[in-house]
Order: C-alpha cells, then structure tokens, then sequence
C-alpha cells in the first residue's frame, strides 16, 4: 500500500482523534545559535524532517522562562519564552510555519506547581497577608515538627520552612517547585486567562502535566485524583478551552479505565484524552517504585491494553504511547537493541499505531534510539542524581542502584536527537549540554532517510496507514490469543474491513497459533505492513505472505475488505 499523506482537517470537531502526535523535547532537539542548547529556530529548520514523517501535531515540552531545575518543568512566566530557547517572536513564527504544514502546536501546561522563582512565590512567601500567599499551600510548623511525614516525588519532604513565616510550603516535586493552591479560585482564573493568552497565539492543544494532582490535600495525605480534580477538570475546560478543536491531554499516573471515561467523556466535557501509565508501570515491582525492576510479562502487558482498548471503546478515547521524555527507550525496554532493533523497534511501532487511539511519538522514537550507560557523576536529571545519593544512604549496593539508573533513568530519553554522523551528531557545532548517544555514527536522521528499510519510513507508513483506514480509528478490538508468551495479536473490525495485527514478541521463530491462522484477514486478506522485507518481495515460499511462521519480533498488518 501506497504511503499517502491526508492532512486533517483541524476545524472538525474531534480532529485529533485522527492525528499522530510528536513530542519535541525542545533543550535536545536541535541547536540553531550555537550555544548546544536547543532552540526555537532550531525545531523551525526540522519542520519539514516531521512533515516528511506525516506527523499531524507537535507537542513540545516546556519552553517557558524557568530556572532549568527540572528543565522548564519548574516555570518562572507562563507567558514569556525562555531566551535559551528563542523569543516570542520565534514562538509565533514557530506556530505560523508548522501551521503552514498542517502541524499543530501543542503546549505543556505545568498547572500543578510554579517555580519558586515565580513572582506569584516570590510574593506569597513575603507574608501571610500578601494577596498572593494564598496562591500556595502553607501549613504551619517548627523547624522540628513537619505538617506531616508525606515525601515528595523527587526525593525527600514534600515541605520546606520558610523561617519568616514560621510556615511550610507543599511541593510534590523538587524543592523549587511549590504547588498551587486550586481551592483558591484566583489561582484557577489567573491559569485560564493564560491558556487564553496560548489560545489566541494559535496553539491547538495543550498537554497538561501531572493533572491528576491538582486536586491534593496534603491534610488527608491526598496527593494524585483528589475529590474535587473532576469539578476543576471540567471548569478548566470550560474556561480554559471552549474551543472543541483543541486537543487536551492530560498526563495521569493515577488513571484507571473508570476515570479515564470522566477525563475523556465524548462531550469534551474534560480533556480529550489522558496518558495513564498501567502499562509502563507493569515492569516494575509491585507496589515498588520503578526503580524496582521486574521482568515484563507479555500476557500481563496484552490484557492492559485489551482492558483500556475494550474499556474505553464509545465511551472516552485513548492515547497511544510507549515513550516520552520521563521514560527510557522502548527499544532498550521491551525491545532488542542488541541483535534486533530494528525489527523489533518497528514491531513496538506496529502494535501500538494499530491500536484504537490518539498515537505520541517521542523524538528519536523513530529512529529506534536507545538508552545509554553513564557514570554517575554524567547524569542530569535531578531525579536520577537525588535516587543515587538516597538509596546509597539506605545501603542499597551502588551496582544496584547503576543497573536502575541505567534502565530507568530519565536522562535515556534525553540525550540529544541524533541528526547525523557529523561531530555532535548534526544537532550542534559546539558541545551541547548534555551527552549523545556513541552510537549516533550508527543511528541518525541522515542515515535513516538514505533507508528506505529504516525505522523512520516504517513509522511513516504506520502515520499514513492510520489516516487511510478508518478501521485503525474506529474499528472495534478483539485481543487473540490473551496468554501466550510470545504472540501479541489482535483483531481490528468495523462493518466493511477487518485488519489483523500480529507480532512475535521473541528473539526466536515461532508458528502462528491456529486461532490466528483461522482469521479471515489471515485467510482472505492483503498483508499490507511487514517488517521483514522478504515478505513484500516474496522471495520464495517461506517468505509468502501466508508463511505460517513469524521471525524474530516479526511483525505483519492484514487488511481484509468484507
Ligand atoms: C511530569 C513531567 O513529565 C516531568 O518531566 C516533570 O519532572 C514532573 N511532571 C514535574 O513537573
């Protein structure tokens, strides 16, 4: 099947129900002014790179003026840009010139807390009569006795004194990120002037980080879904968005399918959709944190996803992703970067974009880029350097702790794009501000382009399969085969066309249980997607495209027409 790129039409309501997003990471991207910080100017020369992948809407992360403690997640002016990333004359020039390719930019809304160097902090801690205090969350305390024992996200309490007032601030992530005070309903109308302020620039959508924490009450120790989180989703919607082509996703650790159907009614009453995490979180121990490893298993990850697919179905709609720039890379994760990642990083591809939802690319996804192994003192990312030094003072052995790091680490995803096999990987002529991957000489945009067997033109034809064949969008989900170890397939059905996906999740051949064989898109249909090439070309009867045996992470997309 032909790669054929259909643009949206983003004045119908729903659009996004159609689209693919793009997660810029904005410091890692690209560099334009030669400083190895990238930049504004730098993701306007790469527009025309996603337009070529198909991609119909970025979301970028923070690019706001902040102090950099949790790079931008900790901003300063919600309606300045950064000078490291450009200019609001760079913003808008960003926003017209993806406009003019169909691609809509998506903001991050960091609403749960500010900076602490946020003039709305720097008032609030003046005094408990300054009109801003009450912008925060305060308890009173002594430099002995904590309002209570809660820990914060990122390590440590999640108070800090401020002598002056003989009161702690609440923060449930770094120290220099205080939270806002929802109840307080100045709070709530200064945001949604703002995302007006957004709205009006010409931004699409907003990503909306830790949105299911607003709603805290550290007295009841409530951190994530607090009783009040629906009733301020659907004000923030209703002040906030207005527009129903806006497209809203909300990050939501604490997201079950139940709640994922009030987050993501089809009245729009809330958000379009969240990003909830059960799957990510199912190679973790349970009831441990993800630095507590386990193994994945693939029946468990199979009925996850059957149980969002089936339970959101008509009645909320589902985000599709496997990365982002909290999460290592995939193809280290579940995949093979070893002696499969290419296969094996499109069959992660295949299986996710043939699913029924709203798909989120991660910069370099595309490319199959893959973690990377540091020293500790090489590290970044505050939550990294903050879980070495806290499980060294618990005792924990410092190999152990590596072995983590390096799974888990944030810092995996964030290492710079990888362009080409130039000095400092294409992104930069200086060095940038963190490392690149050594294997950028290996994987790199320029390469990929110059493939056409690479991870980039798989991704885009997933992209344009999607826009092509309503069933991906619209079609009902059957999970085949819930409990073998090895096989991930399902079934995708509307009233005229059936599309079957299966994939072999392991480094070794496997025949294709009869369950599968017996399909009609099996038997009927036209293979439509492969990531062994032999099977486009039908080289000779084992390469057929009804071989009934599937290559290592093989995977294949069959489409039937009724
Ligand atoms: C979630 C963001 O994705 C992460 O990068 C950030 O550190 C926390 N929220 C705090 O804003």
């Amino acid at each position: 099947m032909a790669v054929n790129h259909i643009k949206l039409d983003k004045s119908k309501k729903g659009w996004w129900k159609s689209a693919v997003f793009y997660q810029v990471y904005p410091k890692s991207f690209q560099d334009s002014n030669h400083d190895g910080i990238g930049d504004l100017q730098g993701i306007i020369s790469r527009l025309d790179y996603l337009d070529q992948l198909g991609i119909d809407g970025i979301w970028m992360s923070p690019m706001l003026q902040s102090p950099q403690v949790d790079n931008g997640y900790d901003i300063s002016d919600y309606q300045a840009v950064d000078s490291m990333f450009g200019s609001m004359a760079d913003m808008e020039q960003l926003i017209a010139e993806a406009k003019k390719r169909g691609i809509s930019i998506i903001l991050d809304l960091v609403l749960n807390h500010t900076s602490d160097q946020h003039r709305w902090f720097l008032e609030a801690k003046k005094d408990k009569s300054n009109p801003y205090h009450d912008y925060y969350v305060w308890r009173d305390g002594s430099p002995e006795q904590l309002p209570n024992d809660m820990r914060a996200a990122f390590g440590g309490p999640a108070w800090t004194y401020v002598p002056e007032l003989g009161q702690y601030y609440f923060h449930q992530f770094a120290v220099q990120q205080p939270d806002l005070n929802w109840d307080n309903p100045a709070v709530r109308r200064e945001l949604y002037d703002m995302i007006r302020f957004w709205v009006n620039k010409g931004i699409e959508g907003f990503r909306l980080d830790v949105i299911d924490q607003i709603a805290k009450n550290p007295d009841l120790g409530v951190t994530g879904n607090g009783p009040r989180l629906h009733e301020f989703l659907r004000e923030l919607s209703a002040e906030g968005f207005q527009e129903e082509y806006l497209a809203t996703v909300g990050e939501a650790w604490g997201a079950d399918v139940e709640r994922a159907k009030l987050y993501s009614a089809p009245d729009c009453s809330e958000l379009s959709m969240v990003f909830q995490f059960q799957h990510i979180c199912l190679d973790q121990q349970p009831g441990k944190d993800k630095w507590d490893l386990a193994p994945l298993s693939l029946p468990a990850l199979k009925k996850c996803m059957a149980h969002w697919q089936n339970g959101l179905e008509g009645q909320g709609w589902n985000s599709l992703f496997l990365n982002n720039h909290d999460l290592p890379r995939i193809v280290s994760r579940w995949g093979n970067n070893q002696d499969h990642r290419l296969e094996s990083a499109k069959l992660l591809g295949a299986l996710f974009h043939g699913m029924q939802g709203t798909p989120f690319i991660y910069q370099g996804e595309e490319l199959g880029m893959t973690n990377v192994k540091l020293p500790i003192e090489e590290y970044e990312d505050l939550e990294t350097v903050n879980l070495y030094k806290e499980r060294l003072a618990q005792g924990y052995n410092p190999a152990d702790i590596m072995e983590s790091i390096y799974a888990r680490s944030r810092d995996n995803a964030r290492t710079m794009m990888q362009w080409s096999g130039e000095t400092y990987a294409g992104f930069s002529d200086v060095e940038p501000w963190f490392i690149i991957n050594p294997n950028y000489t290996e994987i790199n945009a320029e390469k990929a382009l110059a493939d056409e067997n690479s991870v980039f033109y798989f991704y885009q034809k997933l992209i344009a399969l999607r826009k092509q064949l309503p069933v991906i969008r619209d079609g009902s989900f059957t999970l085949l085969c819930p409990d073998d170890e090895q096989i991930f397939a399902y079934i995708r059905e509307d009233s005229n066309s059936q599309l079957l996906v299966a994939g072999n999740f392991g480094a070794t051949g496997i025949v294709i249980p009869e369950e599968i064989q017996k399909q009609s898109a099996f038997l009927e249909g036209e293979l439509i997607l492969s990531n062994y090439r032999k099977r486009e070309y039908k080289e000779d009867s084992e390469a057929a495209k009804d071989s009934v045996m599937l290559e290592p992470y093989e995977v294949r997309y069959y489409y039937w027409k009724k």
